[in-house]
């Protein structure tokens, strides 16, 4: 482990001894991450000598890694939508499925299909369990003049949301609240990731995400179907007329959160697949 090039080799080989999958990628990863550089140019400097701060630092990651925790948990940021963001603990790792709710959005409002013909419009949107702020933080980048608020049960999520919008340094009005009841005003577009994990699916998940990832952004009552319910009945009084909702959704939940929907008064807009080409992401207006 003297340069960049052996570390590479020796924390991929101590992976795949362990059974890791993406040994290559993860030593990858861990040792740019200690050498501060782009993962995607760490053989550039190959020959780099490494000091011996920096090769303790790669073997203690690797020893988290070890014991499963998650590589973003391990340099404390993550990816979303090519934007570099902070994590811990308290929120959710971002994942590609909830990169799928925010193209949709993105599409839909860049296609004019909210009727105005300037995607620059000013609209007011809510995320609801905003975690790391990702939804949020992603759409005002997009949508400057969008006015969106940002709420989540957990204090401890709000501040790591609360980080990533100072230091990207996008205003996003980030309030703590139980679903709506801190929410006081209408909105064009509601959006949420919310928890839609059944307890029984849970007990079935790796200890990656069971041993590390908060349980409350995970794991919802109801057979996965608690927020959904909620949100559905109270949505109305917090959508303005031709309002929206936007909802990321377990692949197996296309059916009856529909059915939630329609007895709530809502008409399905959009059904969207995520890569994997599963069911994930569903629209609704108000009728
Ligand atoms: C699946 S995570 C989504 C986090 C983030 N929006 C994302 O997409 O990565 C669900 C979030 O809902 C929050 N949450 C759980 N129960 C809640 C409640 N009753 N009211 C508001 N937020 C809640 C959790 O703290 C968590 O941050």
């Amino acid at each position: 482990m003297q340069n960049v090039l052996s570390s590479i080799q020796y924390v991929e080989e101590v992976l795949s001894n362990h059974n890791f999958d993406n040994s290559r990628f993860e030593a990858q990863y861990i040792v740019s991450h200690v050498i501060n550089v782009n993962q995607n140019e760490v053989y550039l400097y190959k020959d780099l000598l490494l000091s011996e701060n920096e090769k303790q630092q790669i073997l203690s990651m690797l020893e988290e890694r070890l014991q499963y925790k998650p590589l973003q948990y391990i340099t404390g940021t993550g990816n979303f939508l090519a934007k570099e963001i902070t994590v811990n603990s308290f929120v959710l790792i971002p994942r590609p499925e909830t990169e799928c709710l925010v193209m949709e959005i993105i599409n839909d409002a860049e296609s004019v299909k909210f009727g105005k013909s300037d995607v620059h419009y000013s609209l007011d949107m809510l995320d609801i369990g905003t975690g790391s702020g990702i939804i949020a933080i992603s759409l005002k980048c997009i949508f400057p003049k969008w006015k969106v608020d940002a709420i989540d049960i957990s204090e401890e999520a709000l501040v790591v949301a609360r980080s990533n919008s100072n230091h990207l340094q996008i205003d996003v009005n980030l309030f703590t609240s139980d679903i709506f009841d801190n929410v006081c005003k209408k909105y064009d577009i509601i959006v949420s990731n919310p928890p839609y994990i059944s307890e029984h699916e849970y007990k079935l998940l790796h200890p990656e995400i069971t041993e590390y990832e908060p349980r409350i952004a995970l794991v919802a009552e109801e057979n996965g179907l608690y927020f959904y319910r909620r949100i559905l009945e109270q949505a109305a009084s917090y959508l303005k007329p031709g309002g929206r909702i936007y909802f990321e959704i377990g692949s197996k939940q296309a059916g009856i959160v529909k059915k939630i929907a329609a007895d709530n008064g809502f008409e399905l807009r959009s059904l969207r697949k995520d890569l994997n080409d599963y069911d994930r992401v569903l629209s609704f207006t108000t009728t």
